[in-house]
This record gives C-alpha cells, sequence and structure tokens, in this order.
C-alpha cells in the first residue's frame, strides 16, 4: 500500500509517521501520535469540533491533509497546559462552567486563543464572530463569551506559545 511520511513539530516535539495519502491531519494527531483533544465530528468542515493551529492559523484538521502539514508547526489543545496548571484560557472556561459534556470545548478554546493572540481585548460581537465556525450543542455561546471577556480583562489569553489568526481551512 502507498504511504507518506509525515513529519510534524505538534506542541513543540518533532513527530512523525508514515500514513495512507488520503489521511487527514485529524486523523494523524488522533490515530497516530494519541492526541485525542481534537474532536472528529461532522468530518466535512462545518462544526469546528478539530480545530488545531497550523503555523499560527486556524485549521478544521478534518479539512487538512496529513501530508499538507508536514514540516509544519501544529498546535492542539494538549499544548496549552503544563503537567500543573491549565492555560488561562481552559481555567476560565473552567469557572466559568462554560461546558457540558465538552466536546466542542477544544476546537472553541483553540479559537479563542487564536483571537486573543490577534486581538488581547475583543468585543461581544468579535467573540461571537471568533465562535462562528465551532458548533456547540448543549451549553450555548453565553459563558463561553463571558470566560473569553474575564480573559481578555485579565490580560492573560497569550500566556503561551503558539500565536494564532483566523482560520484558513
Ligand atoms: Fe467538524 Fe472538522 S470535524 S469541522
Ligand atoms: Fe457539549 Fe459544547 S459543551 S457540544
Amino acid at each position: 500500500m502507498t504511504s507518506v511520511t509525515v513529519t510534524i513539530n505538534v506542541n513543540g516535539e518533532s513527530r512523525t509517521a508514515s500514513v495512507a495519502p488520503e489521511t487527514t491531519l485529524l486523523r494523524l494527531l488522533r490515530e497516530n501520535f494519541n492526541l485525542t483533544g481534537a474532536k472528529l465530528g461532522c468530518d466535512v468542515g462545518d462544526c469546528g469540533a478539530c480545530t488545531v493551529i497550523v503555523d499560527g492559523k486556524l485549521v478544521n484538521s478534518c479539512l487538512m491533509l496529513a501530508g499538507q502539514a508536514d514540516g509544519r508547526d501544529v498546535l492542539t489543545i494538549e499544548g496549552l497546559a503544563t503537567m500543573d496548571r491549565l492555560h488561562p484560557i481552559q481555567k476560565a472556561f473552567e469557572d466559568k462552567g462554560s461546558l457540558q459534556c465538552g466536546f466542542c470545548g477544544p476546537g472553541i478554546i483553540m479559537s479563542a486563543k487564536a483571537l486573543l493572540d490577534e486581538n488581547p481585548n475583543p468585543s461581544v460581537h468579535e467573540i461571537r464572530d471568533a465562535l462562528a465556525g465551532n458548533l456547540c450543542r448543549c451549553t450555548g455561546y453565553t459563558k463561553m463569551i463571558e470566560a473569553i471577556q474575564a480573559i481578555a480583562r485579565a490580560g492573560a489569553g497569550t500566556a503561551t506559545s503558539g500565536q494564532a489568526t483566523a482560520k484558513s481551512a
């Protein structure tokens, strides 16, 4: 069977795998690298559950082939927290009770990170815009917006590396 060898710098660590050419970045992360934070929701670019950051840009990883990520820097939700401390965005979501089942959470938090990296003091309208590509079916967005506003007020949204900008895929 034909395969391609892909090496990515994921959360600061170089990882390599040989995969079928049609393998998406999402499946590479989940199935080859055991990074299961990014979720497989719709698999067609509609829900945002698979959102990660590639070379500083938000990406729906279900729409990017693993081969397209070769040689690039990928930041996933696993790259935000340290061993003993949540990222400030994660902590704010926890404090505000912003998530219920949590399935959408990794994608939404990555979108929030990209927003705050680019715009440390977003308006509610800008926050809503930034989350427009992330669907949540059980919580609603009010507490997420409150969490992002709290982070912005604290000036803590960019506490980790991986500066990011608007979604590109
Ligand atoms: Fe829904 Fe990727 S899984 S956008
Ligand atoms: Fe359940 Fe968002 S918290 S889908």
